[in-house]
């Protein structure tokens, strides 16, 4: 539209004046609001942004190779792929807490992006070139729920940190602080982003590490993985995916129930579809889906996911349950 379309100018150009002809760098989360942050820096100062893509080995099914390819192929963006899945699963070995599993993602992420950020840094300045800016794909809800400018101090100091120069300052560069996340779509659909990267559900920063119940390991986060390939499959075959806010699908590993297979008893893991819709994830409602394709999801998985033999439905809103099962 009109209105995007002025946005995008808009914005590219202030980009253009704020970065001039220094270098920035763009963490990637495989989430809407960075990718169409890259995209528009990408646009405005194209070879002069490096992005930075953490695969820590909790992503689902495809999602790395979502990021690695089609992101790519949609701006022409210059990609490092750091794979850090050993270290995050060495990290996160044996621990069932919550609490623990979230700090420890945390931690490791940021020390992952700074080594990243670090060698970027030092690529540059053997080129003679000076990394000033680091982009951020904040947006309004984000600024004012975090009481104006406050919020953004927190996400530098997240980021600008120990292993850089003492004077190595980053400067953010933060193109959809202004915007809404419907208004956001309709910039990365306007800057040509597939529909597939525009129009994502959100998934949480820890990723399946928080949706195993119980310690996250290899064989675990197979399971999900293909569980959740499943329900994603058939929920957009039914055309539901704007429907629905999200559908986490959690993996309950250290329950097992008695089934029947065959002749077989089988003895394996529930998992939990929870579906909601919701306006800002604030609160949330569970999604009536249509019961055909629950039962599709249902058979699919049971059949098709080796140690799972049940799936079961989360019929909690929020609250007083989280959208999330940790
Ligand atoms: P809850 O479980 O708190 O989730 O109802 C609300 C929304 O936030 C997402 N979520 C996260 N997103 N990092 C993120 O980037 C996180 O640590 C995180 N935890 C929850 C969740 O998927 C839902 O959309």
């Amino acid at each position: 539209s009109w209105t995007t379309t002025s946005i995008v100018d808009e914005q590219v150009a202030a980009i253009r004046e704020q970065v001039g002809s220094k270098r920035a760098i763009c963490g990637l989360s495989g989430g809407v609001d960075s990718a169409v942050a890259a995209a528009l820096v990408q646009k405005a100062i194209g070879t002069q942004l490096t992005c930075v893509y953490v695969d820590h080995g909790l992503m689902r099914k495809g999602e790395t190779e979502q990021v690695e390819k089609d992101f790519v192929a949609a701006t022409g963006v210059q990609l490092k792929v750091v794979d850090a899945a050993d270290r995050f699963l060495d990290a996160l070995a044996g621990v069932s807490d919550p609490e623990q599993k979230r700090k420890i993602i945390g931690r490791e992420f940021i020390r992952v992006f700074e080594q990243a950020q670090a060698e970027l840094v030092a690529e540059a300045g053997a080129a003679g070139e000076d990394v000033a800016f680091l982009v951020q794909g904040t947006l309004y809800p984000d600024v004012v729920e975090s009481g104006g400018g406050s919020g953004t101090a927190n996400i530098k100091s997240h980021h600008n940190v120990g292993g850089l120069p003492e004077d190595l300052e980053f400067e953010l560069v933060e193109p959809l602080r202004k915007l809404f996340k419907d208004e956001v779509r309709m910039v990365g659909q306007e800057l040509g982003l597939p529909d597939e990267i525009v129009q994502r559900q959100p998934f949480p920063g820890p990723g399946l590490g928080i949706r195993i119940v119980g310690a996250v390991d290899r064989e675990r986060l197979d399971l999900l993985r293909e569980a959740d390939a499943i329900a994603r499959e058939e929920l957009t075959a039914a055309g539901l995916d704007r429907d629905i806010w999200q559908c986490p699908v959690v993996l309950l590993a250290d329950v097992r129930s008695v089934g029947v297979q065959g002749d077989g008893r089988t003895y394996g893991h529930p998992v939990v579809l929870r579906p909601v819709s919701s306006e800002d994830a604030m609160t949330a409602d569970w999604s009536r889906l249509p019961y055909d394709v629950l039962s599709r999801i249902s058979t699919r998985i049971t059949n098709e996911v080796r140690d799972v033999n049940r799936v079961v439905l989360d019929i909690t809103s929020k609250p007083p349950g989280t959208i999330e099962w940790e």
